[in-house]
């Protein structure tokens, strides 16, 4: 009510070569009654059901703009199929804009009463209704301007609705199939368990002989998307990669994306001994530390995803063994535990660590786009 879908319908029509529908109109033309007498004669149960059949009929018929009554759309039956069958676009008003537009407008059945009264309608309307219109495909505010501004809007939005999807379902098309930038076993199987529901066929580096990608950024966001960027591109597969390390903030955030190379001859247990070190030669007693990871996503068109992971803890006196993990698991102990990585279960880790969070930002990314 208000929202110009009648004025604005009718332009966007004409602009799309579309036959212009009104849906108050045809509840009219069906009932052989005015929306005004349909109510009084049948009552608002009767009057909906008759909107819903008509509005039925239309939403299966051929192609058109319709303009539809909010009231109809909060019908569950009359948004699933326009869901199903129909590209929907809510006009949105704030409440003054309403109020000016339908002042004084008999027509409108629900809209009957003295000024108060009818700023209180609109009111309920817009807290009751606006949940629903919420659902439509696209929103466009309308306000104070000529209707074809409003039209012009309305049209540069079906554009970037339409462009926005192609590439979902471009991308939802390209990831049945998907690489993993790793040699790392464990992670390797990790991935595999975690992508296999979505019927996602996920083949490593090490499946498909790839050579390394060697870590020349500064950033673990660098360092990740130079792995999957470059398997991504060589073989036109989409392809993910992570990079991940140890911050301690004693030691100025270090040995961060360097945590790999920090550990003399690869050898974790000397690169803890010398992380214990140099925090003791520290000015900087605090025993604070992160893991970070960012997982990222590359497609061989060159756009990517990337999903951060971080947990945060603190460094341990002195190593804490047990008997998993990996790197510098046993120095690091995650808030609100006092027993280190290594102590852990698997499970227990990942639902926690760093790698395990980024992992779980990539998943929902997934079930959107299959959504
Ligand atoms: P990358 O992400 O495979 O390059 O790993 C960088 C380095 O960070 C690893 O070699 C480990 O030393 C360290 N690191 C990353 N994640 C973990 C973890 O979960 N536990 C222990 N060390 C880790």
């Amino acid at each position: 009510m208000g929202s110009g879908k009648t004025s604005v319908g009718k332009r966007l029509a004409r602009k799309l070569s579309l036959p212009f529908v009104d849906g108050d109109q045809e509840i009219e033309k069906a009932a052989g009654l005015s929306l005004v007498d349909v109510l009084k004669c049948f009552g608002e149960k009767e009057y909906r059901a008759g909107e819903e059949r008509v509005m039925k009929r239309l939403l299966q018929g051929a192609p058109c703009v319709l303009a539809s009554g909010g009231g109809s759309f909060v019908a569950e039956q009359t948004r699933k199929l326009a869901k199903q069958y129909a590209l929907t676009i809510w006009l949105k008003a704030d409440i003054n804009t309403l109020y000016q537009r339908t002042a004084g407008r008999t027509r409108r059945p629900f809209l009957l009463g003295d000024n108060d009264t009818v700023k209180e309608k609109l009111r309920e309307y817009i807290t009751e209704e606006y949940p629903f219109y919420s659902e439509a495909d696209i929103v466009v505010e309308t306000r104070n301007e000529r209707v074809e501004n409003t039209v012009r809007r309305v049209l540069s939005a079906i554009n970037a609705y339409y462009k926005q999807n192609r590439r979902k379902n471009s991308e939802k098309t390209m990831i049945k199939e998907l690489l993993f930038a790793s040699h790392n076993a464990g992670k390797i199987t990790e991935i595999k368990e975690m992508l296999a529901p979505f019927g996602i066929n996920v083949k490593s580096a090490q499946d498909m002989d790839l050579p390394d990608v060697e870590e020349t950024g500064k950033t673990f966001a660098e360092n990740s998307l130079l792995k999957s960027q470059t398997i991504a591109k060589a073989t036109g597969i989409p392809c993910i990669a992570d990079d991940s390390g140890l911050c301690v903030d004693a030691l100025n955030g270090a040995p961060g994306v360097y945590s790999a190379r920090y550990a003399p001859d690869r050898d974790f247990e000397k690169g803890m001994d010398k992380l214990l070190a140099e925090m003791a030669q520290s000015a900087n007693k605090s025993r604070a530390a992160h893991f970070s990871c960012v997982v990222s996503l590359a497609y061989p068109n060159g756009r990517y995803e990337l999903f951060e992971g971080r947990v945060d803890g603190h460094i341990a006196e002195q190593k804490m063994h047990g008997n998993e993990g990996f790197g510098y698991d046993p120095l690091f102990v995650p808030e609100g535990y006092d027993c280190s990585f290594a102590q852990m279960s698997h499970e227990a880790k990942n639902s926690m660590s760093h790698r395990g969070r980024a992992m779980q930002k990539f998943v929902a990314y997934l079930q959107k786009l299959q959504g």
